[in-house]
């Protein structure tokens, strides 16, 4: 693992590495998935969780299933393994039919786009492999698809750093920030989005204080934002998601600091249930709400919020509560794991292009160019 980041991604020879965001705060567990279904599992039942990471986890998950193919048609050897310093283990790709080995590409791909439906970063880095994954013969494939898979992870922790060193002057001395949900290295390629913000300025040695809603109903904020900015030596306190408007309309909140799971052309949010009310509340309340996000979290084939796909999740995560029953049998309940921000209540979106102060269309198309060049 990388110094100075969290563990929260990587590939070894044939083996996806997670730390298991289900056991957080409780179990540091390293889990290794050698399957492509294992992947795909891991991301639906956020083991592995947060835009970005759900990309590159997704990358990877694609990668393994080339390799699984591989070890099925060269039975008798010890198989091959990609490995991101070693490159190809395991000798020269030969003999091996290009034909069989695209259709597992695109079927890795359908497994894995089909875990989670709103983060724009799954659909992005797949279709990056989707791209990448070709060539003149199966050995020229795998490399292709290994050499994305791993520039994917890393050019995301570079942006990390990017958005971090962008959206660190907003942070100022004794500022107190609420955030929503966990967008830090758990959810990234191990830096963070909204938290990378507060860790280039924590390192640039101003002292702040961060208030992280736990966010129910599977309490990222509680169990994932603040273990994470206590170990960096944060001042970090939990609320109730219920409590954030008594903070907000009592002016002890200076900002609020989150991150997304799409963004729409014209700028509009999709990011964690719960995200909306705190945009509301500062509005009312005249606090800035900023979203931190990379260009990978754009998605500007889609107009408007309205259209971006919001993922329902088990009723029980609401009806039960640590595997008790808290609501009577046979009680429904609404459950979206996702809400839409308009764009109208951003005060700014930061990414590494920069920090883009009430966003619009206008201003999104312009981004998208500078994506392209
Ligand atoms: O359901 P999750 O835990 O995957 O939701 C994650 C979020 O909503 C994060 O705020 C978002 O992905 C930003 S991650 C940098």
């Amino acid at each position: 693992m990388r110094q100075g980041i969290i563990p929260t991604i990587d590939y070894r020879k044939g083996r996806v590495l997670i730390i298991d965001q289900t056991l957080l705060p409780g179990e540091e567990k390293i889990l290794e998935l050698v399957s492509p279904v294992a992947v795909a599992e891991a991301i639906r039942s956020l083991r592995v969780r947060g835009a970005p990471a759900i990309g590159i986890a997704a990358a990877y998950g694609v990668l393994i299933a080339i390799e699984e193919h591989l070890t099925r048609v060269s039975a008798g050897t010890a198989g091959y393994r990609f490995d991101r310093e070693e490159g190809l283990v395991g000798g020269e790709i030969v003999g091996v039919d290009p034909g069989p080995l695209a259709e597992v590409v695109d079927e890795s791909i359908r497994m894995m786009s089909e875990t989670r439906p709103t983060a724009a970063n799954l659909f992005w880095a797949l279709d990056r492999m989707r791209e990448a994954a070709v060539g003149s013969d199966a050995a020229e494939l795998c490399r292709n698809a290994a050499g994305a898979a791993f520039r994917i992870h890393d050019d995301e922790l570079r942006l990390e750093r990017e958005i971090g060193e962008h959206g660190a002057p907003l942070v100022e001395e004794g500022c107190r920030i609420l955030t929503h949900c966990n967008a830090g290295g758990l959810a990234t390629a191990g830096y963070g989005t909204a938290l990378a913000i507060l860790y280039t300025a924590h390192r640039e040695g101003r002292r702040f204080r961060v208030f992280a809603d736990e966010t129910r109903p599977l309490l990222q904020g509680s169990r994932l934002t603040a273990w994470e900015l206590s170990r960096r030596g944060i001042d970090v306190t939990v609320l109730c998601d219920s409590a954030a408007a008594s903070l907000i309309s009592s002016e002890r909140i200076d900002m609020v600091l989150v991150g997304a799971d799409r963004i729409a052309a014209n700028g509009d949010v999709a990011n964690k249930i719960g995200t909306l009310p705190l945009a509301v509340l500062c509005e009312k309340f005249a606090v800035p709400f900023y979203v931190a996000a990379p260009w990978s979290t754009f998605d500007t084939s889609l107009q408007s919020g309205a259209m971006i796909p919001i993922e329902e999740r088990p009723a029980d995560e609401v009806t039960r509560f640590a595997g008790v029953r808290t609501a009577h049998e046979g009680i429904g309940a609404y459950n979206p794991a996702f809400d839409r921000t308009p764009a109208g209540l951003i005060t700014a979106i930061i990414t590494e292009f920069g920090v883009i102060e009430r966003p619009d269309g206008g201003k999104i198309a312009c981004l998208s160019d500078r994506a392209r060049r």
